[in-house]
């Protein structure tokens, strides 16, 4: 997991939690690429970005040191969470999820509401914001896929349990990799937990033109960039958003090869 602190005043001083910004690293056509703005230091008039490693754009990102520029970065953008008093919320949170997750959960608790967190991830060295989690959450469950920390737990097992207790949550926010969040949904539907969940499909302009991030959603054409990054989870077709998602994976694998391998190259 990767972290920058970024002098962005303008941002910084207009976003609100739920929001992202789209970035191109270089202005000479270099991609452009959505991240969540994890956090915000408005007396820095800063923004913080915390993203995966996992192909060519987010690796050269990770190559930037302190000082370094970014070309361009667009935002804040998309609709912001929806904020108010639910009562008992249960925020969930997979891998890198974790990062656009810990705004939310920190707005819901400053409203009052009492936050139940789930944070889930592959293995321990996967897991993130831990200790930022259990600043904002009355109640914090931690779980691992292989049990390397914390309890062994995909993090739909505890979120059933939470829904089953009485009185169940009121409201769910479920952040992380498309499949968790499907089979999250099919949990809190079970229970009629009304469920929130943040869409990370691929966008190019952010601005509803291009049409790269379009998800059907109770039937409709919604574009994530604009209409979202939040949906009802219940009403949202996952299982083509999962098609959509893979449309490109021998593109993006291709530039990543392309990429590793001009670094060995030149020595770097
Ligand atoms: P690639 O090898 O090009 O792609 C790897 C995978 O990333 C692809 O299979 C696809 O699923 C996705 N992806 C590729 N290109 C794009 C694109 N242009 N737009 C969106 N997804 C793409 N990741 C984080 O690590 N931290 C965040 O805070 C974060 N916030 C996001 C917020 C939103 C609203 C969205 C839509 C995505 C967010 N992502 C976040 C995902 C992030 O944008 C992708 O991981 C990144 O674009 C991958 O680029 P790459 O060139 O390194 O990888
Ligand atoms: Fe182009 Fe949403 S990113 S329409
Ligand atoms: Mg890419």
């Amino acid at each position: 997991m990767f972290w920058a602190e970024v002098e962005a005043p303008l941002i910084a001083q207009a976003r609100r939690p739920g929001q992202f910004i789209i970035l191109s690293i270089d202005s000479d056509g270099s991609e452009r690429i959505p991240l969540t703005i994890a956090g915000v230091h408005s007396e820095r008039g800063t923004i913080e970005l915390i993203w995966q490693r996992v192909g060519k754009t987010t690796a050269e990102l990770a190559r930037l040191q302190a000082g370094d520029a970014i070309a361009n970065i667009a935002g804040p953008l998309g609709e912001p969470t929806h904020i108010e008093r639910f009562g008992t919320v249960v925020c969930v949170g997979g891998g890198i999820g974790n990062a656009p997750l810990l705004p939310i959960a920190t707005a819901l608790k400053q409203v009052g509401n009492r936050v139940v967190s789930i944070l889930g991830a592959r293995d321990k060295s996967r897991l993130i914001l831990e200790d930022r989690f259990a600043e904002v959450s009355d109640e914090l469950i931690v779980c691992t896929d292989d049990g390397s920390y914390a309890r062994k737990a995909l993090v739909t097992e505890p979120l059933q349990e939470v829904c089953q207790r009485d009185p169940k949550p009121n409201q769910a926010f479920v952040i992380g990799p498309t499949p968790m969040m499907k089979f999250c949904c099919q949990v809190t539907r079970r229970f009629d937990v009304p469920t929130q969940v943040s869409l990370n499909t691929i966008m190019v302009d952010g601005t509803g033109m291009c049409g790269g991030c379009r998800v059907e959603v109770d039937g409709a054409a919604k574009f994530v960039c604009v209409d979202g990054p939040e949906f009802d989870g219940h009403k949202v077709n996952f299982d083509l958003m999962i098609k959509r998602l893979n449309a490109y994976k021998k593109q993006e694998q291709q530039a990543y090869d392309q990429y590793r391998q001009h670094r060995c190259q030149i020595g770097l």
